[in-house]
């Protein structure tokens, strides 16, 4: 059964973590090329399959499928030590695809001083940070931005300049580092040496992302567009600043892989089953008793980049009903609705309150976020196994009545339903 059609744009639409690269992976064998098009090795994309678990954070979810180009596109930061560790560590069940993954020359380098910088401003913050990922992300787009420090990853076909420029950069960060946080500074001419060696390994793979698509575009080759992170974690559309640095919503994709807004094609909204967050910043319908715990060790929610447990709460249709509209949904994906099974009680958000006031829109600051009280709906919770469910007739009468709730809500079709880890445990719904 073919499951879309022309281009997708598989995106998150809460705070990350809803399973993405697993509907990535399946929908990828339909496409001929994958883009990574936001963020960087923040993210933590897990892929099942032959009964071997695989986690991915830069490399597009598509590198499992032989005949499938990756690109990793200009919107995304990256850091050339973890590329190139990811590639070496799949290689062996992703053949060619060294041939096969294209780095955008536009995308920008993390480098040493963006994670220090940031490890010791989010100490400096204390109660204050963000919790963030500790991988530089922040730092990384603020130079983008700024321009004055930044180097992308097309500077690294130039090592003559690149290292002049290096060296100028550590000596001016290591004015911060000494004079601003009384911290030693880094030794330019070892970051260099060590960075200049990832870079040569990565030179052939980089290239004119942004020609490469638009000719994809007009030779109406089929792409996937797969988003890090989730709208609520959009910098301009998130939870700000509980968010992350980059565009993460479908927004993001014609900026962040260098096409057309036409070109993004049928948009497909992944959420879990229940919600989880991790980091710090408002939640509102997060349980934070024995229930939480429950969901929490049921679904292994702890993070695929950072390990941290994640918090855990109801689903929330008035945030995803906000993520759906703003990325012009066509289609919702239902990830871990097997982890449901068993609770005591189920529950679903259907709007917030604040000061005993119904909000009409998602909040546009935190600190309304911080004051909503969900509205809770209860449901029928389900005691059945459902891993083994294919079709959404198998699925208890229970859980058939959850997922059309959340259509109801949300006002768009749930067009894939995930059972479990594996590709196999997939229910597609016409
Ligand atoms: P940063 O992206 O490392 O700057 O972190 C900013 C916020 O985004 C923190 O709350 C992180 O926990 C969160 N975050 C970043 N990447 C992911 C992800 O892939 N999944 C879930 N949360 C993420």
């Amino acid at each position: 059964m073919q499951k879309t059609q022309g281009n997708t744009c598989v995106v998150g639409l809460t705070w990350g973590d809803e399973a993405k690269g697993k509907i990535v992976d399946i929908l990828a064998a339909e496409h001929d090329i994958v883009v990574r098009y936001n963020g960087g090795n923040n993210a933590g994309h897990t892929v099942c399959f032959e009964g071997q678990t695989h986690k991915l954070h830069l490399v597009p979810s598509g590198l499992y499928h032989e005949r499938v180009e990756c690109v990793i596109g200009g919107g995304v930061v990256v850091d050339p030590k973890v590329l190139l560790e990811e590639i070496v560590k799949n290689e062996p069940h992703a053949p060619n695809l060294r041939r096969r993954l294209k780095v955008s020359s536009r995308a920008h380098a993390i480098w040493p001083w963006h994670k220090k910088l940031e490890a010791l401003s989010e100490k400096h913050q204390g109660k204050g940070k963000i919790g963030t990922t500790l991988r530089g992300i922040g730092p990384a787009y603020a130079d983008k931005a700024n321009r004055v420090h930044a180097i992308r990853m097309g500077d690294f076909l130039d090592p003559a300049a690149l290292q002049a420029k290096v060296f100028a950069v550590v000596e001016a960060q290591n004015l911060v580092f000494q004079k601003v946080f009384g911290e030693e500074g880094l030794d330019a001419k070892a970051v260099w040496d060590e960075y200049a060696a990832y870079g040569r390994a990565i030179q052939p793979m980089i290239a004119d992302t942004t020609a490469l698509l638009l000719d994809a575009v007009d030779a109406k080759k089929r792409i996937l567009f797969e988003g890090a992170q989730g709208t609520l974690l959009d910098i301009d559309h998130g939870t700000y600043p509980y968010v992350t640095s980059s565009s993460a919503s479908a927004a993001g994709v014609s900026p962040g892989a260098g096409v057309p807004g036409r070109a993004v094609g049928e948009v497909l909204g992944v959420v879990k089953a229940y919600t989880t967050r991790v980091g710090e910043g408002p939640f509102p319908t997060e349980l934070k008793d024995a229930l939480g715990d429950q969901i929490r060790e049921q679904g292994h929610e702890y993070g695929t980049t950072t390990g941290r447990p994640r918090r855990c709460g109801w689903l929330d249709t008035f945030a995803i009903r906000y993520a759906a509209r703003l990325n012009g949904l066509d289609g919702i994906v239902i990830t871990l609705l097997d982890v449901l099974g068993g609770l005591p009680e189920l529950r679903i958000c259907t709007g917030y309150t604040v000061d005993g006031q119904p909000l009409k829109t998602f909040p546009d600051g935190i600190e309304a976020l911080d004051r909503a009280q969900p509205v809770l709906e209860a449901m029928v919770p389900w005691t059945e196994d459902i891993s083994d469910a294919r079709h959404f007739r198998d699925l208890p009468h229970a859980a058939q009545k959850y997922v059309r709730r959340v259509e109801k809500i949300v006002g768009a079709p749930v067009k894939i339903i995930s059972v479990g880890p594996d590709r196999e445990q997939t229910i597609f719904r016409p």
